[in-house]
């Protein structure tokens, strides 16, 4: 996501640091930044000097000390609450007084997040959607305590990266996976129930019901690891058992069957 992200950054004329911390990591990020841009200028969606001009705007980096003058940090770190605590915690007195910093977290409680600030006026969520350069929607969270000003000027930065932002509470899943995440997990209790192949549930899903990809694509595009992840926080906050992640999905997630990043999901690739 976070590539994504400094993608879509970059192509919108911003000065972009991509802080990771393995350089490896960082670099093959990098790399499909470059490969996605040039599939445009391929398909003459964008001009080759323009791309070569987007990837200039992008400095990778492996250390905090790198972001001390951005505007806006956006953080896609693991999501786990004590990970994002130690992260906002060691940004904090980094970067600028003004700086606002955004999470894209999709299933915790940014005001959560947000608690361990000196200053959690300055945060608010930017919950963008997988993949991130292709999906229009940003939701912007308000948390408990983000000032209106940081929730206009994140809601700008939406419009400004080219998204079409919708304006929402700090309420679990926010608005887009409190509805998904159990509709994507009654879809896989069907494959069992209904006894269907993920691919005959796709095309079922595709052309009765209009999704532009099959719940098992999805879910592939999206890690099986990342969709149970976010289930068993709903499912810890909200209490309904259809935010539990299926046995199915948790049985595929411990035989490392994430999805395209693994190679294998419900598909193989
Ligand atoms: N930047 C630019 N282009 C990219 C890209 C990127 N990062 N990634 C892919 N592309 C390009 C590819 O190059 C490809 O073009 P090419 O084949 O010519 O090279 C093109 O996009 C994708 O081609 P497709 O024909 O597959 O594109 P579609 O028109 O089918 O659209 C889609 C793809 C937008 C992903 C569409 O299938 C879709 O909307 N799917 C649903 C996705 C969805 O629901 N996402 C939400 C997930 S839930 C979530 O994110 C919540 C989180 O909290 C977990």
């Amino acid at each position: 996501m976070g590539a994504g992200i400094a993608q879509l950054a970059i192509e919108a004329g911003l000065e972009t640091v991509g802080r990771e911390v393995d350089p490896a990591r960082a670099e093959a990020a990098r790399g499909r930044i470059e490969h996605f841009l040039t599939r445009k200028v391929e398909k003459g969606q964008l001009e080759a000097p323009a791309r070569d001009a987007a990837i200039a705007r992008l400095r990778l980096a492996s250390g905090l000390g790198d972001l001390a003058d951005c505007d806006v940090v956006i953080e896609a770190a693991f999501e786990e609450l004590a990970v994002k605590h130690e992260l906002f915690r060691e940004l904090e007195p980094v970067v600028r007084e003004d700086a606002i910093l955004a999470t894209n977290t999709s299933a915790l409680s940014v005001t959560e997040i947000a608690s361990v600030l000196e200053r959690p006026e300055r945060a608010v969520g930017m919950h963008f959607f997988n993949p991130a350069p292709l999906m229009p929607l940003v939701e912007i969270v308000r948390a408990e305590r983000t000032a209106d000003e940081v929730f206009e000027r994140a809601y700008d930065l939406g419009r400004t990266l080219g998204k079409t932002p919708i304006r929402c509470g700090d309420t679990p899943g926010f608005v887009v996976n409190r509805v998904l995440i159990p509709l994507l997990n009654d879809c896989v209790r069907v494959l069992d129930e209904a006894g269907v192949t993920p691919a005959d549930l796709d095309t079922g899903m595709k052309h009765g019901a209009g999704w532009p990809m099959g719940p098992c694509e999805l879910l592939d595009l999206v890690g099986a690891d990342v969709h149970v992840h976010a289930s068993e926080a709903l499912y810890d906050k909200l209490r309904e058992p259809r935010m539990a992640p299926p046995a199915r999905l948790v049985r595929m997630v411990q035989a490392g069957k994430l999805g395209r990043k693994s190679g294998e999901g419900f598909y193989t690739y």
